[in-house]
């Protein structure tokens, strides 16, 4: 069984075999990609349409099908389409669909607006975030990023600190943990920001989690840490998002009062929660984990469009 064909809209599209296979694949392409550019995906098109904006994602695939030898189509600007004369999204889809895409990578602030568009599209689409929901691709090229540095998924220590109730990062990364064995989640937030219900209740029963306010607490002992941006742009009321910028700073003092020394990832951007002091550090692997994105994000198009890769 594989992908070929497949819609990606959550991480639970995602088997735990399907992420160790396209592991593998990715680090196969990443050698032949070391060599050149290959060829197997000529005559083929993915089309990003990206209501959000986005500098990894966006780019990340769009280097990853040029660098198969497939054709990329951007949707660009919101504003310079028919969008702003009132399209609706399905229409939108449905237009860029019955052009002959091959797979569509969409980016949308509606939640559930990938799943909407996947039930009008033909190609595959692949959800690049739906609001605070999901972004299930993220996590996968996360999970890689955890493979490759600790050779398994299975028993690490993570904590996923900063917003965890809008950021969609954090919630997709914990769906693709629960797939695996004896892992402990810590999630660190302030009450306001602290992980959704929603997303406590579809892992509840597979992974042990735990909940702190103090990063000094939780990070001791963890293998990884993985940080996140609070999601300004996704509060009701700015004097909220004033309540809770910059309570959280991942510095070097931070490391060693805790005594600790977690793997640091972070999907971001960031803003002021990581201190780049500590980017020269052996431990911050977040430049790292985004490069990733092309060899994960090549293996998974591969997979969809029924590529030898
Ligand atoms: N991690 C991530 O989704 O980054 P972008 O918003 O830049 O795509």
């Amino acid at each position: 069984m594989n992908l070929e064909g497949k819609d990606i809209v959550s991480v639970f599209d995602f088997s735990k075999k399907d992420f160790y296979r396209l592991f593998q694949k990715a680090e196969g392409l990443r050698e032949k990609l070391r060599k050149r550019p290959l060829s197997t995906s000529e005559g083929k098109v993915l089309t990003t349409v990206f209501f959000e904006p986005s500098t990894r994602t966006r780019l990340s695939f769009s280097y990853a099908m040029l660098k198969l030898g497939g054709k990329v189509v951007d949707f660009g600007s919101v504003a310079a389409t028919s969008v702003a004369k009132g399209e609706s999204l399905t229409d939108t889809i449905r237009m860029i669909d019955g052009y002959g895409t091959d797979v569509i990578v969409l980016r949308h602030g509606l939640e559930g607006a990938s799943r909407r568009a996947a039930e009008v599209a033909e190609a595959p689409v692949i959800n690049a975030g739906d609001g605070s929901r999901e972004h299930p691709t993220q996590a996968l090229l996360d999970l890689y990023t955890v493979w490759k540095i600790f050779g398994k998924v299975d028993g690490l220590r993570v904590g996923i600190i900063g917003d965890l109730k809008y950021g969609r990062t954090p919630s997709s990364l914990s769906y693709a943990l629960s797939m695996f064995d004896d892992v402990q989640i810590r999630f660190i937030a302030p009450e306001i920001l602290q992980v959704r219900e929603e997303v406590k209740k579809r892992i509840r029963s597979k992974v042990d989690f735990i909940l702190y306010k103090d990063p000094r607490e939780a990070i001791r002992d963890l293998d990884i840490l993985y940080v996140t941006r609070i999601q300004r742009e996704r509060f009701e009321h700015e004097h909220e998002y004033h309540r809770v910028k910059g309570i959280y700073k991942i510095d070097k003092k931070l490391l060693e009062e805790a005594e600790a020394k977690p793997i640091i990832l972070h999907p971001l951007p960031r803003v002021d929660e990581i201190s780049p002091e500590i980017d020269g550090l052996p431990n911050a692997r977040y430049f790292e984990q985004a490069s990733n994105g092309v060899f994960v994000r090549a293996a998974l198009i591969g997979e969809i469009l029924g590529l030898e890769t």
